[in-house]
């Protein structure tokens, strides 16, 4: 096993080197970042992950690297689209997302091993859950608890044999409970009274679970083999677990200020991983843009650079309810976080690296958020220097399904592709 000799953290764990193989990822200049709504390179289908971009596009950019001994890190990394790109590619990387299930899926698409065994069952069922447990949010006593069942036996095994069961979990909890999913599929309802609770039978679940592997271990069979390795952590782009200029390519979009809580976006799945983010918010209140305000929030505008600070002001004057309050607090701590995160990119990036963000502009009511120009801003005064910049126009856009700030009058929005070198090798 080859070991990334650059992290700035005492790990045993996630490192790995697949079998290597061809690579068949495409490389044309024309394709778009967006992630087509059906995706299925790079077994994007393995599990609905709320993406910034596609593995084809992912590919076609890590392709343009022409010296094999450049690392690549995704600080945001989610289901680990970089990472597999990378991987397939032939590129050392390393992932980074504080959510603990984009992780359990983008080890699953590295391929830590892509011959896992699919489990039959559980085997003995047990009666009971803890009171606390999340799964009853949404499941009858009985069916979380069999849920448990399967929890318990795949936590028995080693990491790579547990990612196909654990996934598959996490499949057929999300079609069991697709009715707590309102229009916009990242705000996860909970069951408000025991009638709504869902009951699935033993024999019916461990049917659907098994059924879910099967389709899990016929898209890992797709991918192409991996030929580099990748390490993945659980970990905040806040404070990253690497040493200093140790990254030569940053390819990532972090979290857009579309008020998207990706705690609550995977609230099930945090669930069965034994997250209950009703009794502990803890990750909730870390991840970035998250809806929750911490207890203490900086105010002051001047740490910010002047796009961030006309935003700011926007947002504060707007006549709308709780403006000046509530969504000031969460756009300042989105824009701490933001800036925390290059500050981050630029500790461990080496001079003439390069740094490749997807971000998309927003609006807060009427009041647009553009979070390109922003995102440049800052980058620059950290050591950033512009390469490139380049939009693309949205058609599925977020936004457009909450019906409150449908009520605001708003022009197109783009996603941008920002590319930076640091240092002045522009
Ligand atoms: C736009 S998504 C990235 C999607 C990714 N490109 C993919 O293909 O799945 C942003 C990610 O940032 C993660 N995130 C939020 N706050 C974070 C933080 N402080 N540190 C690291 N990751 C964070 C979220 O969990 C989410 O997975």
């Amino acid at each position: 096993m080859e070991k990334l000799d650059l992290l700035d953290v005492n790990t045993d764990g996630d490192v790995y080197l697949a079998a290597p193989g061809v690579s068949d990822a495409g490389g044309s200049q024309l394709l778009t970042p967006k992630r087509p709504a059906t995706e299925k390179a790079g077994a994007a289908d393995a599990f609905p992950y709320y993406a910034g971009f596609s593995f084809d596009w992912a590919c076609s950019k890590l392709q343009r690297i022409e010296d094999p001994s450049r690392v690549v890190l995704d600080p945001w990394n989610g289901s680990g689209t970089t990472t597999l790109a990378a991987q397939t590619i032939g590129l050392r990387s390393v992932g980074i997302d504080l959510n603990p299930v984009a992780n359990k899926i983008a080890q699953l698409r590295s391929q830590v091993n892509r011959d896992a065994p699919i489990l039959s069952s559980p085997g003995q069922s047990s009666l009971r859950v803890d009171k606390n447990d999340g799964l009853h949010s949404w499941f009858t006593e009985p069916t979380a608890a069999r849920i448990r069942d399967w929890t318990r036996c795949i936590a028995q095994k080693s990491e790579g044999d547990a990612g196909l069961a654990l996934v598959a979990i996490f499949r057929a909890v999300r079609k069991a409970t697709k009715s707590f999913e309102g229009s916009n599929p990242t705000w996860v309802k909970q069951a408000k009274s025991v009638d709504e609770l869902i009951d699935i039978g033993v024999a019916e679940l461990d049917a659907a679970i098994v059924l879910e592997q099967e389709f899990l271990a016929d898209r890992l069979s797709s991918l192409p083999m991996a030929v580099a390795p990748t390490a993945l952590f659980t970990a905040s782009a806040n404070s990253l677990p690497l040493r200093d200029e140790s990254i030569d390519v940053i390819l990532t979009s972090p979290p857009y200020l579309t008020r998207i809580d990706y705690a609550v976006a995977y609230a099930r799945e945090l669930a069965i991983l034994g997250v209950n983010i009703t009794r502990d918010r803890t990750l909730r209140t870390r991840l970035m843009g998250t809806t929750l305000t911490r207890k203490e929030v900086d105010l002051t505008f001047d740490r910010f650079g002047p796009r961030s600070q006309t935003l700011l002001r926007a947002i504060s004057e707007h006549k709308s309810k709780a403006s000046g309050g509530y969504y000031l607090k969460q756009a300042v701590q989105y824009l701490s976080d933001l800036n925390q995160g290059v500050a981050e990119l630029s500790r461990v990036a080496r001079d003439g690296a390069d740094l490749h963000l997807v971000v998309q502009d927003s609006y807060y009511k009427d009041v647009p958020v553009p979070l390109a120009d922003i995102c440049i801003e800052e980058a620059e005064v950290r050591g950033w220097h512009l390469v490139e910049c380049k939009p693309y126009p949205v058609k599925r856009n977020l936004t457009k399904l909450n019906t409150s700030a449908r009520a605001y009058k708003k022009g197109d929005v783009a996603e941008t592709v920002i590319s930076f070198k640091k240092g002045r090798h522009g």
